[in-house]
């Protein structure tokens, strides 16, 4: 199965951070795959901008390891390589400092009307910065756009702030704020599975659906990054954002159409209609945890306080979280969302548990009938899942058990699966905004989730103590268990 390559336009890309992390480990891969695919027009550029004081020599050199170290051998020939460090150029520039700004902008004013993106992978406190730089030399043009890296802000009056700033350069439209969630293959998959499949669309809703699970599991801890991860959070740096972003395309109505604002006005209906948690609610429908050491696949797993050199840390790796959506649609069918780190396996799915059927013809001898289960599973074996009765075969009566049809990509389409950054890197290019956070929709997941962390710290809640290794606090299966339901076991 070959996928087609749509080629994008003569583009210029700027990225500010370029020796950072999210660089090295998404981005550049990221664009070698679309290189080596022949999406990237000749002549196309990228252009590295970081206060690292090095020659471009040095840049290349890095960049060439790290390509070598995450893409596979069988993906890497000589000359795709040699093409793609051939785009590269670095400078050495400090955000504030508008003059040293100056080669870049010589170097963009070579590249005449092109497409002209400018990809800030650095903190949020410098998006706005970043923003009056660029624009004081004139850089901006009709066809520039500029990539904000998530997190927008730490609360929404943050947010807002940073959202201004760049919203005083940029027009919204040019504005892309990267959710890279919904890059990734299967979250688009939702999308076709909901609205190009007559079957699940009717029992959509709470006259057939019991309940709905998403979890994201994760088996690394703060990776190095402690400074960000324990100012964070997990409810600032996956729920507010990631989660939300997905429950969104499960509860959404149908857009009318699949371009960007008929979908994003969809998404922020919903978040506008998350029921809000107060103090009280906190107690009952929201857990926090924070890992300690314990070990995961035998290897042993430091504590998190221990990893990121915070004993008293107060922040969250772990969230449960029982959520109401106040529509007609969902009234009444709880969402329960959980994330967390260091946990037993990688897993991120959504399970959407229907309701048992109504009246059963069987005996008591033919065994207990479950409910169908729908389970999209975004990471690894990205696939999809819908449980089913069946009669278990052979003589002995009408005996049932339950089975699956099992959807997996890997083994459907035989392809390598790219990247979420990919996919979003030339929709930023192309200009198209349907896979990015519009303004509003940003603001309006803060509004929600702000009132439950400013619950936490009014209440003292610290969080509950997990064993790496495990499946979160006690009390995220008492959440659950409380509601008679329980957490789907897959991978458990
Ligand atoms: C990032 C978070 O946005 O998403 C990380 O900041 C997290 O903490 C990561 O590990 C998870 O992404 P993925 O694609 O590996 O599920």
């Amino acid at each position: 199965m070959t996928a087609r390559i749509i080629p994008v336009s003569l583009f210029d890309l700027v990225v500010f951070g370029a020796t950072g992390d999210l660089a090295f480990r998404k981005l550049l891969p990221a664009l070698y795959y679309r290189d080596r695919d022949g999406q990237i027009p000749d002549g196309s550029r990228i252009l590295g901008v970081s206060r690292r004081c090095m020659p471009l020599e040095t840049y290349l050199e890095e960049v060439e390891a790290t390509l070598r170290h995450q893409v596979p051998q069988g993906y890497l020939d000589p000359g795709c390589l040699a093409r793609f460090l051939g785009r590269i150029r670095y400078y050495v520039c400090e955000i504030g400092q508008p003059d040293t700004l100056r080669p870049l902008a010589a170097a963009l004013a070579d590249g005449g009307d092109r497409v002209r993106v400018f990809y800030f992978a650095t903190s949020p406190d410098l998006f706005g910065q970043a923003s009056r730089d660029v624009d004081a030399l004139g850089l901006v043009t009709d066809k520039s756009r500029v990539v904000l890296e998530k997190p927008i802000g730490h609360d929404l009056v943050s947010a807002n702030a940073v959202n201004n700033e760049v919203g005083a350069v940029f027009g919204e439209n040019q504005i892309f704020r990267i959710d890279h969630y919904l890059g990734k293959e299967t979250v688009q998959n939702l999308m076709a599975l909901r609205f190009a499949n007559f079957l699940f669309e009717p029992l959509w809703n709470a006259a057939h659906i019991d309940h709905v699970q998403i979890s994201v599991a994760e088996t690394i801890g703060a990776e190095g990054r402690g400074d960000y991860y324990d100012r964070a959070g997990a409810m600032r740096d996956m729920v507010q954002n990631h989660i939300l972003q997905l429950l969104c395309l499960v509860a959404m109505e149908p857009p009318t159409r699949f371009e960007p604002d008929f979908v994003r006005d969809e998404k922020l209906k919903v978040l506008r209609a998350l029921k809000p948690i107060t103090v009280a609610d906190s107690v009952t429908r929201t857990v926090r945890g924070q890992y300690r050491a314990g070990a995961i696949n035998g290897s042993p797993a430091a504590s998190y306080p221990d990893e990121v050199g915070v004993p008293h840390s107060d922040t969250e790796t772990f969230v449960a979280l029982k959520v109401e959506v106040e529509t007609w649609r969902w009234s009444g069918v709880p969402f329960f969302l959980r994330t967390g780190k260091r946990m037993p396996v990688r897993a991120t799915e959504i399970v959407i548990q229907f309701r048992t059927i109504p009246h059963s013809i069987f005996l008591p001898s033919a065994g207990p009938i479950s409910a169908n289960k729908l389970i999209v599973r975004l990471q690894p074996d990205e696939g999809m899942r819908l449980s089913l009765m069946v009669k278990d075969p052979g003589p002995g009566g009408m005996r049932l058990r339950q089975d699956s049809l099992n959807l997996s990509f890997a083994e459907t389409f035989r392809m390598r699966y790219p990247d979420a950054y990919e996919r979003l890197l030339m929709d930023v290019v192309r200009g198209n905004p349907t896979l990015f956070m519009r303004r509003d929709e940003v603001e309006a997941a803060w509004r929600w989730v702000d009132p439950i962390i400013a619950a936490w710290q009014e209440r003292g809640d610290s969080p509950r103590p997990y064993t790496a290794g495990s499946w979160g606090p006690s009390a995220s299966v008492g959440l659950i268990v409380r509601d008679s339901r329980t957490w789907h076991e897959d991978g458990q």
